[in-house]
């Protein structure tokens, strides 16, 4: 009798997708940003999502205590989210933070930022007893999302149109929550329909590393129509 040879199988799991939550109990904190936010006229004109972010809320963090006590949440977020992903050393940090506050019914499309590491933090959501992040939603949820669900798509879903579309993750907001995640993922935000608008406070990051030498120049450049 001859045995088999024993075949030897390895799995790696290669390039992940590291999406990091907080749950922070901050409530004077929300308090706060919600002021800051329905006081100021600029959210209640009719295309304030259009414009929303071409002010970066770090500019008013001189002013306004709660965008600076933000800035420095995400901020600490941030430091640990790079520990984890194994970024480790001195960087040079571009910020970018602004408000999306969307009225009932409202609705995000599937995009993505130009940035390296895209966050979301919310301060006045819809109400859920759902888990924070579904990891592997089932695929009724792709269809019938729970309302004012965060949409994140398997980005593997850009290297063929031949499947993978319908690997998703659901993220089910709660007020306090930090979310992050690599800026390239698409994601979509499904409508609610409360009748308080929800407000959430996006975060892009681009970081440079200061212990390496930069080799690009940045010039300035003007492209003229035709
Ligand atoms: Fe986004």
């Amino acid at each position: 009798m001859t045995q088999s040879k024993q075949e030897v199988s390895r799995r790696y799991d290669l390039f992940p997708t590291p999406v990091v939550t907080w749950e922070h109990e901050v409530p004077d904190l929300n308090a706060a940003l919600k002021q800051a936010l329905v006081d100021d006229p600029f959210y209640r004109s009719a295309d304030q999502a259009q414009k929303s972010d071409s002010i970066n809320l770090c500019d008013l963090a001189g002013t306004v205590p709660a965008f600076k006590q933000l800035e420095t949440l995400a901020l600490a977020d941030l430091t640990e989210y790079c520990r984890q992903i194994g970024w480790i050393g001195e960087f040079d940090v571009e910020m970018q933070m602004f408000a999306n506050v969307s009225a009932a019914r409202h609705y995000v499309p599937s995009h993505n930022h130009v940035a390296h590491i895209a966050s979301v933090y919310y301060v006045a959501t819809t109400p859920t007893d759902r888990p924070v992040l579904e990891a592997q939603s089932a695929m009724k949820n792709y269809w019938q999302p729970a309302e004012g669900a965060l949409i994140l798509h398997d980005p593997r879903f850009n290297a063929s149109l031949m499947g993978g579309w319908q690997h998703h993750a659901h993220v089910h907001p709660r007020p306090g929550l930090m979310i992050m995640f690599p800026a390239f993922v698409w994601h979509e935000v499904v409508p609610h329909f409360q009748p308080e608008p929800r407000l959430s406070i996006a975060v892009n990051f681009t970081l440079t590393y200061r212990n390496i030498d930069q080799a690009q120049k940045r010039t300035r450049l003007t492209v003229d129509p035709a």
